[in-house]
Order: C-alpha cells, then sequence, then structure tokens
C-alpha cells in the first residue's frame, strides 16, 4: 500500500506559489479512445456501451460521470478496475493499464450493488477484507475500528449486515472500499436509495476524503448530488462524451449578475432600478432566494431531533389563517 504518492497535497503545495491549480496536478487516470461494445454468445455487437472515451482524472479531485441510466457510466468504472477488457483503445490507471490488477491494491471500489456477506457483521466483514489485503491482524482491528467510526457505524458495528437500512449497508460498503487505504476510490452510485440525510452524510464523507488527500470517481444520474461535491464531471449520453468541464464553469450564467443585499429598502429598490434603465441594463426579476427543499428536510430534521416529541407546522399566511394572524401552531404530545 505504501507509495510514493501518499502525501500528494503537501506536494502541490510546496511545489508552487500558485496551489491549487489543476493543471499541475499528477493525472490519475488517462482514457484514450476507450471503446466498450458487449457482444451476444455468437459474438455479434450487441450494445455499444461506451464509444471512444478520452479523459483525464487529475490527483486530489472529485470527478463525476454524470448521465442518464444505460449511458456508460458502470461500464466505465468496471473498465478502469480491469473487470471488463476494453474492445478498443486503452485506459491508464495509477501510470498502469488498467487491466493491470495488480494496481487495484490502491483502488477502492463501492460497486452499484452491494455483494457483502449478510451474516457477517460490521467488524467481521471489515477483519474479512483486511485479510484479503494480508493485513497483519493488529493493523486490521485498528483499521477497522477507524473505519467504522468514520462512517458512523460505531452502535451497529456488532449488528449482522442483514438487519441493515439502505444507508447502513452503503455505508459499511463505503468502510469496505476503504479498508485498503486507497489512493484512489471509485464510487458507483454511492448515494442511491438513502434518504437526503443519508445522503448528506455520504457527500460530507466524501468530501472528508477529498480533505485527505484521495481522489475520487464517482457515478450517479442523481444531478444535485453531483453539483453539491464534484469538482469536475463527464456527461455520458448512449456512451458518448457529451460536456466535460469544471462544475462552477459549466453551471455559470455568464451574461446575468447577481446582487443580494439585505434589508433593502422599496426606495433603495426603485433608486437601483432608476440605474439599471440608464445603463440599459434590463431587470430580469426581482426576488427573494430560496433555501432548497433538501435544507429545509434536513432543518426540520434537525429540529424534530431536539425536540423530539413536539409538532410544528408552518403554513403561510392565507385567508383562512387563525384570527390571532399567528401562522405557527405547535402541538407538544
Ligand atoms: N454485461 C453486459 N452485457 C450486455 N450489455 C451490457 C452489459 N452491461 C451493460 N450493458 C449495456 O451497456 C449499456 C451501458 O450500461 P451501464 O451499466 O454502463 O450503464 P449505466 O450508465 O451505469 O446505467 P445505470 O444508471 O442504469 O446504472 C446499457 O445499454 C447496458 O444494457
Ligand atoms: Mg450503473
Amino acid at each position: 500500500m505504501a507509495n510514493e504518492t501518499a502525501d500528494p497535497p503537501e506536494m502541490t503545495a510546496a511545489s508552487s506559489s500558485e496551489p491549487e491549480r489543476p493543471a499541475q496536478a499528477e493525472v490519475v487516470i488517462e482514457t484514450r479512445n476507450l471503446t466498450k461494445i458487449y457482444r451476444d454468445f455468437w459474438g455479434r455487437a450487441k450494445v455499444r456501451a461506451l464509444k471512444s472515451l478520452d479523459l483525464e482524472v487529475r490527483q486530489g479531485e472529485i470527478f463525476g460521470l454524470l448521465g442518464p441510466n444505460g449511458s456508460g457510466k458502470t461500464t466505465t468504472i468496471k473498465l478502469l478496475l480491469g473487470l471488463i477488457f476494453p474492445t478498443h483503445g486503452q485506459a491508464l490507471v495509477l501510470g498502469k493499464p488498467a487491466t493491470d490488477e495488480a494496481k487495484n491494491e490502491k483502488i477502492g471500489y463501492l460497486p452499484e450493488e452491494s455483494y457483502l456477506y449478510r451474516f457477517l457483521n460490521a467488524v467481521e466483514t471489515l477483519d474479512f477484507y483486511g485479510r484479503l489485503f494480508n493485513m497483519p491482524a493488529k493493523v486490521r482491528k485498528q483499521r477497522a475500528a477507524e473505519l467504522i467510526n468514520l462512517v458512523g457505524l460505531e452502535g451497529a458495528k456488532r449488528r449482522p449486515l442483514k438487519e441493515y437500512s439502505k444507508g447502513m449497508t452503503r455505508r459499511i460498503g463505503l468502510a469496505q472500499a476503504l479498508i485498503n487505504d486507497p489512493q484512489l476510490i471509485l464510487l458507483d452510485e454511492p448515494t442511491s436509495g438513502l434518504d437526503p440525510i443519508g445522503t448528506r452524510e455520504m457527500k460530507d464523507l466524501i468530501l472528508e476524503l477529498k480533505a485527505r488527500g484521495k481522489t475520487i470517481v464517482l457515478c450517479s444520474h442523481l444531478l444535485a448530488d453531483m453539483q453539491d461535491i464534484c469538482d469536475r464531471i463527464a456527461i455520458l449520453h448512449r456512451g458518448e462524451l457529451k460536456e466535460l468541464g469544471r462544475v462552477d464553469s459549466l453551471l455559470q450564467v455568464t451574461d446575468i449578475t447577481q446582487l443580494q443585499i439585505k434589508d433593502l429598502s422599496d426606495e433603495a429598490q426603485e433608486e437601483i432600478e432608476a440605474v439599471l434603465r440608464k445603463h440599459h441594463g434590463e431587470l430580469v426579476g426581482v426576488n427573494h432566494p430560496k433555501a432548497t427543499l433538501e435544507d429545509l428536510f434536513l432543518r426540520i430534521v434537525r429540529e424534530s431531533d431536539d425536540h423530539l416529541g413536539r409538532r410544528v407546522v408552518r403554513e403561510l399566511p392565507t385567508e383562512t389563517a387563525s384570527e390571532n394572524g399567528s401562522p405557527e401552531k405547535t402541538d407538544e404530545s
């Protein structure tokens, strides 16, 4: 597991007066003309799952493969792991051909479906995978404890996995993928089946891994999840690369400027609008920003955790609102 690039963030920071310039980061994955055609029993081309994919993933970034069902995301990940062979083209992963299985010692993989043993508990599961990497007993024990803590399964570590909820199963899957302290982590739909809290926690875990200097490639069709955490994304459709770039620049609407002002008086707003008219700027909209439904959901659940048993219903005031005008009802039960 030890390797010369184990601690890359310090390397980049020390090597330049302009740290964190992606162009300077080491290339961890490189695909050239990567193509996969699944064939039927007779060798006839059945599905062109991936067509001439060219991309690079750099050290320390979170890279998202985005696309609808059947667009080739899982196929790409399996090609990078050498679980399947390309029909044309090649992929280099950590400087080695993707087909070289030895490089997988430095890679962690969370598959789309969990294949863990249902009758083992979390500690036993991690111990089992630690053995596969020939880790000594003492290291396995320490690593399992660390990972169980990292993925928040401390309270359930002795329960067999068959009793786990979907969210818990995803978490132990992630812990298993991290057992070898991998340099590169491939996550296939890490947030699938998770509720908003589980999703947020999984996203925070992924960000934590990035903060520890890991490179992460994840695939998903859940757009909000990708937008939140990915540095760069590739959008696949029917096996073709349609878009590639930094999330912030892909999503920036460059011809609109947004001002966010607190406590703006009507008078001041009129003056601002007059200035805009003077400069021929078109006022596209004046509104108050909205929180996302995710923000609202998380806040409600956290408030509920803090005040168990209290029911709070907030409604917008309408003609039918209560006579004292209070839009908020509480019900302690
Ligand atoms: N073993 C296989 N044999 C034949 N065709 C396959 C095989 N695996 C995948 N395919 C086909 O290749 C295409 C891409 O599949 P892939 O699993 O890579 O998509 P995906 O983007 O991961 O989709 P999803 O979001 O549903 O997981 C699909 O048309 C799929 O039916
Ligand atoms: Mg898939």
